[in-house]
């Protein structure tokens, strides 16, 4: 009897369990990205985590695959759209087969600062290619930074033509590529994941990237020189796909935008925190030269490069690249340039 009753209790526990359990399954958001964890990216995705988890009460969880340990950032987006995982925040160079538009942001020496940056993404055209990739399923749900790149190389480079002849990892960009054959040097598209490796075994010389991520790859202990041009933008948009993305519930969809946009504020502060602090321990390091340019030097970089933009203009929209570039002048100073 006893027996009996023990099972007709454990069968009702079952039953009680089987009707509360999907609703108390938790959404599960996987966020996968390349880079190292202690990177703003990095942070911000974990701080993303522990902000969606208080804010829904654990109703949405997130888990965050760092260094391209579930997708390298060549295949995450249509990992995305198959389901796989749920966001992700890719370079803005990386976007090319999805839209045009975001090459905008590749065109080397349009961007003066980060402040720049700010003024033209929180404007009506920046906000608009957030939606850029919406036909495709792709929605942009905010904008992240990490900071301006430098070139790092087996050789010094202090002018353009130093860089002849000489191969380049760059991200899959056709601005990118352009970029580098205006200083007649040969562009190679590769995953951020065998950066490292292909600098080690000397199959590349050189490659750009922050400040950040040349050390937290530690790309400085296999680059003897690094020379500060500041001469392009890495940034990031923070993608999700549009079937996840209306598949929460309104509260859901509010509690995780909320805790987005607490997150990108905060990796935004630690994009220019480390862009500081990772260049000065490169510096003491003693491994890596950093080779400082005189305004005539740079000049000599900006005549190299920046017939890029003639090229790509048609494909971006000239009005575009006007925006963006009068984003240079703040309103209080004049134009910068
Ligand atoms: C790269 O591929 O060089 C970078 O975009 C990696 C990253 O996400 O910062």
């Amino acid at each position: 009897m006893k027996a009996i009753l023990t099972a007709a209790a454990a069968g009702l526990a079952a039953l009680a369990f089987a009707s509360l359990a999907p609703a108390e399954q938790p959404v599960v958001i996987k966020f996968s990205h390349v880079v190292a964890e202690n990177t703003p990216k990095g942070k911000m995705a974990n701080r993303f985590k522990e902000l969606v988890e208080e804010k829904t009460g654990g109703s949405v969880v997130v888990e965050v695959y760092p260094n391209s340990q579930l997708f390298t950032d060549d295949n995450v987006l249509e990992a995305m759209q198959l389901g796989d995982v749920q966001m992700a925040a890719p370079a803005l160079s990386k976007f090319s087969r999805y839209t045009d538009v975001l090459a905008l942001y590749d065109l080397p020496f349009l961007f003066d600062d980060m402040a720049a940056v700010d003024r033209f993404q929180q404007g009506e055209q920046g906000q608009a290619m957030l939606d850029s990739m919406s036909k495709k399923g792709i929605l942009g749900l905010g904008y992240l930074h990490n900071g301006m790149k430098q070139l790092s190389s087996s050789k010094p480079l202090r002018v353009p033509a130093d860089a002849e002849g000489l191969k380049f990892r760059i991200m899959p960009s056709e601005v990118l590529e352009a970029q580098f054959e205006a200083l007649d040097a040969a562009p190679l598209k590769k995953p951020f994941s065998e950066v490292f490796t292909l600098l080690q075994t000397k199959a590349i010389d050189g490659q750009e990237n922050s400040w950040s991520n040349i050390y937290s790859k530690k790309f400085y202990e296999v680059q003897p020189y690094i020379t500060e041009t500041n001469h392009g933008l890495l940034d990031y948009m923070v993608v999700t796909s549009k079937e996840f993305w209306t598949g929460l519930s309104d509260d859901q969809r509010a509690q995780v935008t909320e805790a987005l946009d607490e997150a990108i504020a905060y990796g935004n502060q630690m994009a220019e925190e480390l862009e500081v602090e990772d260049r000065q321990l490169i510096a003491e390091s003693g491994r890596s030269e950093i080779i400082e340019l005189t305004p005539e030097e740079r000049a000599q970089w900006v005549d190299a490069m920046k017939p890029v933009w003639q090229q790509f203009e048609k494909e971006i929209g000239p009005e575009l690249i006007q925006a963006a570039y009068r984003a240079n002048d703040s309103g209080d100073a004049g134009p910068s340039k």
